[in-house]
């Protein structure tokens, strides 16, 4: 059982206006073609099942897993890739679904690994941001919110696996 209930930071209305509007920003930057989501697991799988609902269009799914967390709230700095790909992403408008970027370290080696497969284009959206704990300067194409260095839970993300359920984003206190 989770010790305590998370005090709300992020509402689920604002939570799915926002998501909303991302996906319209999105279908207006391909207009006519087929994108390719790349779901970061697995904090980011409800963002990536609110925001596909919202766009219209052609699109296509796949997932992969990395880990930079050892179940705690502080990175260790080391990326693993515990999941890859089912298909290649080669001449693809691809887009990562990011839960979080944090130090932006995950992000970084991500995007390192998938431009060396030559997608036509590669861009990221991640729900959330926390630009004052970057150590690395890494390229967020969409954003949903910009937060504070607070840790966060919710909406899919985790402290100890617990939580992703939550339909809003709440703060452990
Ligand atoms: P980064 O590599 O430091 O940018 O960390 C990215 C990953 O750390 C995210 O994809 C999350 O899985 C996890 N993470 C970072 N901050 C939080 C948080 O506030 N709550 C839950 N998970 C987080
Ligand atoms: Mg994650």
């Amino acid at each position: 059982m989770p010790p305590t209930t998370p005090t709300v930071l992020i509402g689920e209305d604002e939570l799915q206006a926002r998501i909303t509007a991302l996906a319209h920003e999105i279908r207006q930057d391909f207009p006519a073609g087929q994108i390719h989501f790349i779901c970061v697991l697995k904090g980011a799988f409800l963002f990536l099942g609110d925001l596909i609902r919202a766009l219209d269009g052609h699109v296509t799914i796949d997932f992969m897993a990395c880990s930079s967390y050892a179940g705690g709230t502080t990175s260790s700095g080391e990326v693993r890739l515990s999941k890859d790909l089912d298909a290649g992403i080669e001449g693809r408008d691809a887009i990562v679904v990011e839960d979080i970027v944090d130090t932006g370290l995950t992000l970084h080696y991500l995007q390192e690994i998938l431009l060396a497969r030559s997608p036509r284009s590669l861009r990221t959206a991640c729900l959330l941001s926390k630009p004052s704990r970057r150590k690395i300067d890494v390229t967020v194409d969409y954003v949903g919110f910009t937060i504070e260095d607070k840790f966060v839970v919710g909406y899919g993300l985790d402290y100890a696996e617990q939580y992703r359920n939550l339909p809003y984003i709440g703060v452990l206190e």
